[in-house]
């Protein structure tokens, strides 16, 4: 059994699709640090959690970049997620053609030592809300490939699309390879 720490269910949900029954959610809270970088912040987020922990486990840090803000708000997703939310970025983005965005996500995981999964969704910002389903800007980003808003995706759909997909795809392969 491997652990994830998380306090997003919606995450885990995502995720105990692909990984099936090799996983349990554990919520422990430990610090994200503001970093420049994902890896950044899931590095110091396990080393905070490897001597609490017994047994393997993993946790995971993902973000929002908008092309035409310069990647913002990247790192800063949650904390702008609570502030302005889907109706604040579209506002930001009225009147912009350039709507190119990629999610970001990377799984740090932890048995000793510590191997990092990056997964990159490329696509664009909708043009208004839709769809009521996953959590955060899921209802404002329309993935490469698809007409849809990941809100209005099935978690199966999604995560075909999904950054967090693809992290998790990596760690299962590798986790095949540890056996
Ligand atoms: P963190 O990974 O918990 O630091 O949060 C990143 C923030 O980015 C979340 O609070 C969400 O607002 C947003 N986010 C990350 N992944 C997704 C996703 O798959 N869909 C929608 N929003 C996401």
């Amino acid at each position: 059994m491997i652990y994830f720490v998380t306090s997003n269910k919606h995450k885990y949900e995502e995720i105990s699709k692909i990984l099936q029954h090799e996983i349990e959610m554990l919520h422990i809270p430990y610090p994200e640090i503001q970093a420049n970088s994902l890896e950044e912040v899931v590095e110091y987020g396990i080393n905070y959690l490897k001597n609490r922990i017994n047994g393997p486990f993993f946790i995971e840090d993902s973000g929002l970049f908008i092309q035409a803000l310069k990647g913002f708000p990247g790192v800063f997703s949650s904390y702008v997620f609570k502030c302005i939310g889907n109706k604040g970025i579209l506002k930001l983005m009225e009147g912009v053609i350039d709507r190119k965005a990629q999610f970001m996500s990377v799984i740090g995981f932890y048995n000793g030592g510590m191997y990092l999964f990056r997964g990159i969704s490329e696509g664009k910002i909708a043009e208004e809300e839709r769809g009521d389903r996953g959590f955060g800007y899921d209802p404002i980003f329309i993935p490469n490939g698809s007409q849809k808003t990941f809100g209005e995706m099935e978690i199966e759909e999604k995560n075909k699309f999904s950054h967090r997909g693809k992290a998790a795809i990596k760690l299962k392969q590798f986790l095949e390879n540890l056996l």
